[in-house]
């Protein structure tokens, strides 16, 4: 399969003269790691709903189902492993100077794969937090609980810290992710459909500045007519090909 992905000379010209580049990351980069996305080819919103699972309306209305939910999620990405895509992408940040990964999953693979720089924008599934002191628990604490616990400080409910929708980004993270856009010389967008927003502003704020946009993806998306490249094939793939193009 990997001798059949091109990859344009001129963008690897142009990686070359990079200094600084953004990946900008979504549920398509962990896919062969073994956890689902949500829309694209077997999305999990196909099969479950989003507004009873991922919001706080939902979580409102049934707490231990929510909880239940991502206790089973957290079960599955504990068992995987990052891929050939994240690895490489820690790899870009040993050898170039500036490397971010600004990413909307919440699995934190990225970091398991050895990334440093990265800025998540929809928050980290192996963290809790309360709800109503907002006390920070980690993931370990309540790995066995089959209910919603309560927080030991003040006795509030405790939930996922992650970004539901219709919930704000963690505080200041979108304006440090803004800021790394628009001086990026290439920003990559990885497995993402591109439409959940505001993250999705973040690759065209990148393209206003001047960036150059290249769409890693199985299938086209709501932003490939908007890329300057954009390589159809698994992340997993395409990105250890790049690299290997740069020779270093
Ligand atoms: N792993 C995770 O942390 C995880 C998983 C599911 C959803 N989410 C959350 O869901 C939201 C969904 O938005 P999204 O755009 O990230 O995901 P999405 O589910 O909307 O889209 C996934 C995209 O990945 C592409 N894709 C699938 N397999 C791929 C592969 N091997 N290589 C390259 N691309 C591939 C699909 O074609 C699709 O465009 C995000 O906010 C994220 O927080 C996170």
């Amino acid at each position: 399969m990997l001798n059949e992905i091109e990859i344009p000379e001129e963008l690897i010209q142009k990686l070359r003269s990079a200094k600084s580049i953004l990946f900008f990351t979504g549920a398509g980069i962990s896919a062969e790691s073994g956890i689902d996305t949500f829309r694209g080819k077997g999305g999990l919103w196909n099969k479950m709903s989003a507004q009873e699972l991922a919001s706080f309306d939902g979580f409102m209305k049934n707490p231990n189902l929510v909880w239940e939910w991502y206790q089973y999620r957290r079960k599955i990405i504990s068992e995987t492993e990052p891929n050939a895509g994240h690895k490489t992408i820690a790899e870009f940040e040993k050898h170039f100077n500036q490397v971010t990964v600004v990413t909307q999953n919440v699995d934190n693979l990225h970091k398991r794969a050895g990334s440093t720089n990265i800025l998540e924008l929809h928050g980290n599934i192996e963290r809790n937090f309360c709800l109503k002191c907002k006390a920070f628990y980690d993931v370990e604490k309540f790995i066995d609980a089959n209910e919603v616990p309560k927080c030991e400080k003040c006795g509030g409910m405790i939930r996922p810290d992650v970004v539901w929708f219709g919930e704000m980004l963690p505080k200041g993270i979108f304006e440090e992710a803004e800021r790394i856009a628009i001086n990026a010389d290439i920003c990559f967008i990885v497995g993402t459909s591109a439409v959940v927003y505001p993250a999705a502003y973040i690759p065209l704020s990148a393209k206003e500045a001047g960036a150059t946009l290249v769409e890693i993806n199985i299938e086209l998306t709501n932003i490939s007519d908007q890329v300057d490249f954009s390589i159809l094939g698994k992340s997993g793939e395409v990105l250890p090909k790049i690299f290997s193009f740069l020779g270093l």
